[in-house]
């Protein structure tokens, strides 16, 4: 793959494309072109994969500034990040993004944030488990009624995840050589506890555990929160049920996150029957 930075109006073009691939059904959920190439003329960045001479993927993002206790800070917003569907899961999301982490550290800043729906499970793996972002921001409803296939019908929450550069935890994940992946059993034997044991219905799809104690066994160093490990097929199977799991794990994340919780690993257990759990530390203790 050829990983490069876009500044061309002909390569904006063909993002614009891959947009309406991985986004489709509406052209008003689109950035165009001229939006790309203004956003990169002043600070922005856009990356794109190559196959030959298709692009694949690309990550697009801005920098912005952010309020903190010591005054406004600059940071990097991302703001996309699209793998064309027959590339997905062979590390070009990972890659991509490692190369923003490149351009943005070169810019002088150490802080990317960006938004995902903390319910798809395979970007929740990428995004907290294998580059080490920490979540403990749930905005409801973020986008108010989003249009495009991927987000139609449902409150528009997303996890805001910080992606802090210049951390050994960042840099650790970021090396070639991978860490081994952690189990759930890794976190329970040390330990964490799970806070909503889900249970299969009998047509197979994954069900919440409606009277999930909101903290417990506190206090816990880790607690775990299950999530369906496959979100677009359980929402396109039962739409009613999508409903339950995003109001479900809405309750449990801001009530986690006033409680001074912070996402920080994430556990994918693929087979015939995978399943997907976020951990969470407690940040009033010392993290590691
Ligand atoms: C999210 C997205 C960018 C990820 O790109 P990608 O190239 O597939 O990412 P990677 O291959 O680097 O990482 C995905 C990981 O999730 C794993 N995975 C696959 N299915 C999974 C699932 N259901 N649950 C959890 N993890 C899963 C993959 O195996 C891979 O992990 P591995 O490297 O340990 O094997 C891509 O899937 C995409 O374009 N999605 C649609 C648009 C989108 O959601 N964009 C992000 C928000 S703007």
């Amino acid at each position: 793959m050829d990983i490069r930075l876009l500044d061309s109006p002909e390569e904006m073009a063909a993002v614009e494309a891959l947009e309406r691939l991985v986004w489709p059904g509406n052209e008003t959920e689109i950035v165009p072109v001229h939006m790309l190439r203004a956003v990169t003329n002043n600070g922005g960045a856009l990356i794109g994969a190559y196959d030959g001479d298709q692009l694949v993927g690309f990550v697009f993002g801005f920098p912005g500034i952010e309020e903190t206790p010591s005054g406004p800070r600059p940071k990097h917003a991302s703001h996309m990040a699209g793998i064309h569907p027959e590339y997905r899961d062979q590390g070009l999301g990972f890659t991509l993004k490692r190369a923003q982490w490149q351009v943005v550290r070169g810019q002088g800043l150490d802080h990317i944030v960006w938004t995902y729906d903390p319910l798809q499970s395979r970007n929740a793996n990428l995004n907290i488990a294998k580059l080490g972002a920490v979540c403990n921001t749930y905005l409801p409803e973020y986008y108010g009624e989003m249009r495009d296939g991927l987000n139609v019908g449902l409150p528009s929450d997303r996890f805001k995840v910080d992606w802090w550069l210049n951390t050994p935890r960042v840099e650790q994940r970021l090396q070639r050589q991978r860490r081994p992946r952690l189990d759930l059993e890794h976190f329970t034997k040390s330990g964490a506890s799970i806070v909503n044991p889900a249970t299969f219905r009998e047509d197979g799809l994954l069900e919440p555990f409606a009277d999930s104690p909101l903290l417990p066994g506190l206090p816990a160093p880790l607690l775990i929160v299950e999530i369906p490990p496959d979100f677009p097929a359980l929402k396109s199977a039962s739409p009613d049920l999508a409903l339950v799991w995003r109001l479900h794990t809405r309750r449990i994340f801001l009530g986690l996150f006033a409680a001074g919780y912070i996402v920080t690993d994430f556990v994918f257990e693929p087979g015939v029957q995978p399943r997907s759990f976020y951990v969470l530390s407690d940040g009033n203790r010392n993290l590691t």
